[in-house]
Protein backbone atom coordinates (compact mmCIF):
# COMPACT_ATOMS: atom_id res chain seq x y z
CA UNK A 1 0.00 0.00 0.00
CA UNK A 2 0.90 3.80 -0.12
CA UNK A 3 0.37 7.53 1.08
CA UNK A 4 1.21 10.60 0.45
CA UNK A 5 2.90 12.89 2.69
CA UNK A 6 4.98 15.70 3.34
CA UNK A 7 5.70 15.71 -1.25
CA UNK A 8 6.84 12.31 -1.12
CA UNK A 9 4.97 8.58 -1.69
CA UNK A 10 5.64 6.05 1.04
CA UNK A 11 5.10 2.28 0.83
CA UNK A 12 3.92 -0.02 3.95
CA UNK A 13 2.29 -3.22 4.41
CA UNK A 14 -0.43 -3.45 7.37
CA UNK A 15 -1.58 -7.47 8.64
CA UNK A 16 -3.32 -8.54 11.50
CA UNK A 17 -5.67 -6.48 13.80
CA UNK A 18 -5.38 -5.21 17.43
CA UNK A 19 -2.28 -3.61 19.39
CA UNK A 20 -0.27 -1.84 16.42
CA UNK A 21 3.51 -2.61 15.92
CA UNK A 22 5.16 -0.18 13.70
CA UNK A 23 8.70 -1.88 12.53
CA UNK A 24 11.20 0.56 10.90
CA UNK A 25 13.95 -1.18 8.92
CA UNK A 26 18.01 -0.89 8.82
CA UNK A 27 20.15 1.07 6.36
CA UNK A 28 20.71 0.06 3.67
CA UNK A 29 17.60 -2.87 3.48
CA UNK A 30 13.56 -1.96 3.40
CA UNK A 31 10.44 -3.12 4.83
CA UNK A 32 11.00 -6.98 3.45
CA UNK A 33 13.72 -7.21 6.55
CA UNK A 34 10.29 -8.09 8.73
CA UNK A 35 9.75 -10.71 6.66
CA UNK A 36 9.41 -13.52 9.73
CA UNK A 37 8.28 -10.51 12.15
CA UNK A 38 5.00 -9.90 9.86
CA UNK A 39 4.34 -13.46 9.33
CA UNK A 40 4.65 -14.27 13.01
CA UNK A 41 3.44 -11.53 15.23
CA UNK A 42 0.45 -10.79 12.69
CA UNK A 43 -1.35 -13.25 14.24
CA UNK A 44 -1.85 -11.64 17.45
CA UNK A 45 -0.77 -7.60 16.93
CA UNK A 46 -1.20 -5.51 13.74
CA UNK A 47 2.50 -4.78 12.19
CA UNK A 48 2.64 -2.07 9.74
CA UNK A 49 6.10 -2.17 7.97
CA UNK A 50 7.07 1.00 6.50
CA UNK A 51 9.99 1.41 3.84
CA UNK A 52 11.48 4.65 5.06
CA UNK A 53 11.93 7.33 2.52
CA UNK A 54 14.79 6.41 -0.12
CA UNK A 55 14.01 2.42 0.57
CA UNK A 56 12.16 0.13 -1.12
CA UNK A 57 8.91 1.66 -3.16
CA UNK A 58 8.94 4.60 -1.57
CA UNK A 59 10.11 7.56 -3.43
CA UNK A 60 13.77 8.95 -2.78
CA UNK A 61 14.61 12.21 -3.36
CA UNK A 62 18.17 13.59 -3.07
CA UNK A 63 17.94 16.14 -0.54
CA UNK A 64 19.41 17.18 2.94
CA UNK A 65 17.14 15.73 5.09
CA UNK A 66 17.25 14.53 8.51
CA UNK A 67 15.63 11.66 11.00
CA UNK A 68 13.39 13.84 11.99
CA UNK A 69 11.90 13.91 8.54
CA UNK A 70 11.90 10.17 8.73
CA UNK A 71 9.99 10.56 11.81
CA UNK A 72 7.48 13.13 10.36
CA UNK A 73 6.72 10.66 7.81
CA UNK A 74 6.43 7.69 10.38
CA UNK A 75 4.10 10.26 11.92
CA UNK A 76 1.88 10.63 8.94
CA UNK A 77 1.51 7.19 8.49
CA UNK A 78 0.10 7.03 11.93
CA UNK A 79 -1.93 9.48 11.35
CA UNK A 80 -3.29 8.17 8.04
CA UNK A 81 -3.87 4.76 9.68
CA UNK A 82 -5.56 6.77 12.60
CA UNK A 83 -3.36 4.93 15.09
CA UNK A 84 -3.43 7.33 18.16
CA UNK A 85 -0.43 5.31 19.64
CA UNK A 86 1.14 2.40 18.53
CA UNK A 87 4.75 0.25 20.06
CA UNK A 88 7.70 1.51 18.02
CA UNK A 89 10.19 -1.13 16.56
CA UNK A 90 13.31 -0.04 15.51
CA UNK A 91 16.15 -1.72 14.28
CA UNK A 92 19.89 0.14 13.94
CA UNK A 93 18.50 2.97 11.68
CA UNK A 94 15.02 2.18 12.67
CA UNK A 95 16.15 2.83 16.23
CA UNK A 96 17.69 6.02 15.74
CA UNK A 97 14.28 7.04 13.37
CA UNK A 98 12.58 5.84 16.83
CA UNK A 99 14.37 7.87 18.86
CA UNK A 100 13.73 11.14 16.71
CA UNK A 101 10.42 10.29 16.76
CA UNK A 102 10.77 10.50 20.57
CA UNK A 103 12.06 13.31 20.98
CA UNK A 104 8.57 15.21 19.40
CA UNK A 105 5.73 12.47 19.27
CA UNK A 106 6.71 10.94 22.30
CA UNK A 107 2.95 10.97 23.04
CA UNK A 108 2.53 8.61 20.18
CA UNK A 109 4.35 5.85 21.64
CA UNK A 110 2.85 2.82 23.66
CA UNK A 111 6.34 1.25 23.69
CA UNK A 112 9.18 0.83 22.49
CA UNK A 113 11.68 -2.05 21.09
CA UNK A 114 15.36 -0.61 20.66
CA UNK A 115 17.30 -3.60 18.29
CA UNK A 116 20.38 -3.56 17.46
CA UNK A 117 21.22 0.38 17.67
CA UNK A 118 23.05 3.13 19.73
CA UNK A 119 22.01 7.05 21.37
CA UNK A 120 25.15 8.18 20.92
CA UNK A 121 26.10 10.21 17.92
CA UNK A 122 28.61 9.17 15.38
CA UNK A 123 32.52 9.33 16.37
CA UNK A 124 34.84 11.60 14.29
CA UNK A 125 35.92 8.52 12.62
CA UNK A 126 32.33 7.05 12.22
CA UNK A 127 31.49 10.23 10.45
CA UNK A 128 34.50 9.98 8.43
CA UNK A 129 33.55 5.88 7.47
CA UNK A 130 29.86 7.92 6.17
CA UNK A 131 31.61 9.90 4.23
CA UNK A 132 33.47 7.39 2.54
CA UNK A 133 30.69 5.07 1.89
CA UNK A 134 28.96 7.93 0.48
CA UNK A 135 31.79 8.24 -2.28
CA UNK A 136 31.71 4.85 -3.15
CA UNK A 137 27.86 4.90 -3.59
CA UNK A 138 28.28 8.02 -5.51
CA UNK A 139 31.23 6.54 -7.89
CA UNK A 140 30.57 2.80 -7.22
CA UNK A 141 27.01 2.13 -7.18
CA UNK A 142 25.25 -0.17 -4.59
CA UNK A 143 26.89 -3.65 -5.72
CA UNK A 144 30.37 -1.90 -3.57
CA UNK A 145 27.86 -0.84 -1.00
CA UNK A 146 26.79 -4.64 -0.33
CA UNK A 147 30.31 -5.79 -0.34
CA UNK A 148 31.34 -3.28 2.25
CA UNK A 149 27.95 -3.62 4.55
CA UNK A 150 27.41 -7.69 4.21
CA UNK A 151 29.80 -8.51 6.98
CA UNK A 152 29.03 -5.37 9.08
CA UNK A 153 25.30 -6.96 9.23
CA UNK A 154 25.48 -10.44 9.67
CA UNK A 155 27.07 -11.95 12.20
CA UNK A 156 29.70 -14.50 11.72
CA UNK A 157 27.38 -17.59 12.59
CA UNK A 158 25.49 -16.37 9.58
CA UNK A 159 28.30 -15.58 7.11
CA UNK A 160 29.27 -19.25 8.10
CA UNK A 161 26.10 -20.88 8.21
CA UNK A 162 23.43 -19.06 5.99
CA UNK A 163 24.32 -18.27 2.79
CA UNK A 164 20.50 -17.58 1.26
CA UNK A 165 20.07 -14.81 3.68
CA UNK A 166 23.42 -13.15 2.89
CA UNK A 167 22.11 -13.52 -0.46
CA UNK A 168 19.25 -11.47 0.51
CA UNK A 169 20.79 -8.17 1.97
CA UNK A 170 22.87 -8.39 -0.52
CA UNK A 171 20.15 -8.61 -3.49
CA UNK A 172 18.53 -5.40 -0.54
CA UNK A 173 21.43 -3.57 -0.62
CA UNK A 174 21.84 -3.89 -4.68
CA UNK A 175 18.58 -2.73 -5.43
CA UNK A 176 18.46 0.46 -2.83
CA UNK A 177 18.38 3.67 -4.82
CA UNK A 178 21.77 5.48 -4.41
CA UNK A 179 19.57 8.81 -3.87
CA UNK A 180 18.58 7.04 -0.45
CA UNK A 181 21.76 5.17 0.91
CA UNK A 182 22.95 9.05 0.28
CA UNK A 183 20.37 11.06 1.94
CA UNK A 184 20.28 8.14 5.08
CA UNK A 185 24.53 8.48 5.31
CA UNK A 186 24.36 12.23 5.80
CA UNK A 187 20.76 12.15 7.85
CA UNK A 188 22.70 9.41 10.36
CA UNK A 189 26.41 11.14 10.34
CA UNK A 190 24.24 14.63 11.54
CA UNK A 191 21.86 13.00 13.87
CA UNK A 192 22.00 14.19 17.50
CA UNK A 193 23.51 12.54 20.70
CA UNK A 194 20.70 11.05 22.19
CA UNK A 195 22.03 9.82 25.58
CA UNK A 196 20.32 12.52 27.71
CA UNK A 197 17.10 12.35 26.00
CA UNK A 198 17.07 8.48 26.90
CA UNK A 199 16.79 9.86 30.07
CA UNK A 200 13.40 11.60 29.90
CA UNK A 201 11.90 8.55 28.03
CA UNK A 202 8.27 7.18 29.78
CA UNK A 203 7.42 4.32 28.04
CA UNK A 204 8.25 0.75 28.75
CA UNK A 205 11.51 0.27 26.62
CA UNK A 206 13.13 -3.81 25.25
CA UNK A 207 16.58 -3.14 24.33
CA UNK A 208 17.63 -5.95 22.22
CA UNK A 209 21.35 -6.82 20.80
CA UNK A 210 23.07 -9.88 18.67
CA UNK A 211 25.71 -11.16 20.88
CA UNK A 212 28.06 -11.23 17.43
CA UNK A 213 26.78 -7.62 16.81
CA UNK A 214 30.22 -5.35 16.28
CA UNK A 215 28.26 -2.56 14.37
CA UNK A 216 26.68 -1.37 17.61
CA UNK A 217 27.79 -3.66 20.22
CA UNK A 218 26.61 -4.89 23.51
CA UNK A 219 28.11 -1.80 25.05
CA UNK A 220 26.06 0.53 23.53
CA UNK A 221 23.03 -1.80 24.45
CA UNK A 222 24.46 -1.42 27.97
CA UNK A 223 24.16 2.75 27.77
CA UNK A 224 20.70 2.64 26.68
CA UNK A 225 19.57 -0.17 29.14
CA UNK A 226 21.16 2.36 31.54
CA UNK A 227 19.74 5.06 30.45
CA UNK A 228 16.24 4.70 29.87
CA UNK A 229 14.00 4.13 32.75
CA UNK A 230 12.88 0.39 33.61
CA UNK A 231 14.27 -0.72 30.11
CA UNK A 232 15.06 -4.21 29.79
CA UNK A 233 17.71 -5.85 27.56
CA UNK A 234 18.13 -9.05 25.92
CA UNK A 235 21.12 -10.19 24.20
CA UNK A 236 20.68 -12.91 21.43
CA UNK A 237 23.15 -15.60 21.06
CA UNK A 238 24.04 -16.09 17.30
CA UNK A 239 23.09 -13.12 15.67
CA UNK A 240 24.89 -9.98 14.28
CA UNK A 241 23.35 -7.11 13.89
CA UNK A 242 20.45 -8.13 11.96
CA UNK A 243 19.20 -9.84 14.87
CA UNK A 244 15.71 -9.86 13.62
CA UNK A 245 16.71 -11.90 10.81
CA UNK A 246 19.35 -14.07 12.04
CA UNK A 247 17.40 -15.63 14.98
CA UNK A 248 13.78 -14.79 14.19
CA UNK A 249 11.92 -17.04 16.59
CA UNK A 250 13.96 -15.66 19.32
CA UNK A 251 13.37 -11.96 17.79
CA UNK A 252 9.46 -12.89 17.73
CA UNK A 253 9.46 -14.09 21.15
CA UNK A 254 11.10 -11.44 22.87
CA UNK A 255 8.55 -8.70 21.13
CA UNK A 256 5.48 -11.14 21.53
CA UNK A 257 6.61 -11.42 25.01
CA UNK A 258 7.59 -7.51 26.04
CA UNK A 259 4.25 -6.12 24.07
CA UNK A 260 1.69 -8.85 25.48
CA UNK A 261 3.05 -7.91 29.14
CA UNK A 262 2.33 -4.34 27.98
CA UNK A 263 -1.40 -5.49 26.96
CA UNK A 264 -1.68 -6.81 30.10
CA UNK A 265 -0.47 -3.67 32.01
CA UNK A 266 -3.29 -1.32 30.13
CA UNK A 267 -5.69 -3.73 30.72
C1 LIG B 1 21.99 0.11 10.11
O1 LIG B 1 22.03 -1.12 10.17
O2 LIG B 1 20.93 0.73 10.05
C2 LIG B 1 23.30 0.84 10.07
O3 LIG B 1 24.36 -0.05 10.22
C3 LIG B 1 23.34 1.90 11.12
C4 LIG B 1 24.59 2.68 11.09
O4 LIG B 1 25.32 2.67 10.09
O5 LIG B 1 24.85 3.40 12.07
Amino acid sequence: MFFDTNGIRLAYDDHGAGLPLVLLHAFPLNRSMWSPQVTALSRQFRTIAVDLRGHGESDAPLWNFSLDHYADDVCALLDHLAIPQAVLVGLSMGGYVSLAFSRTYGNRMMGLVLADTRAQADSPEGRTGRLNLAQTAYKQGTDAVADIMLPKLLGATSLRQNPQLAEYVRQTIRQTPVSGVLVDLMAMADRPDSVAHLRTLTCPTLVVVGQEDHTTPLADAHVMTTEIPGARLAVIPAAGHLSNLEQPDVFNDLVRNFVEELRAASD
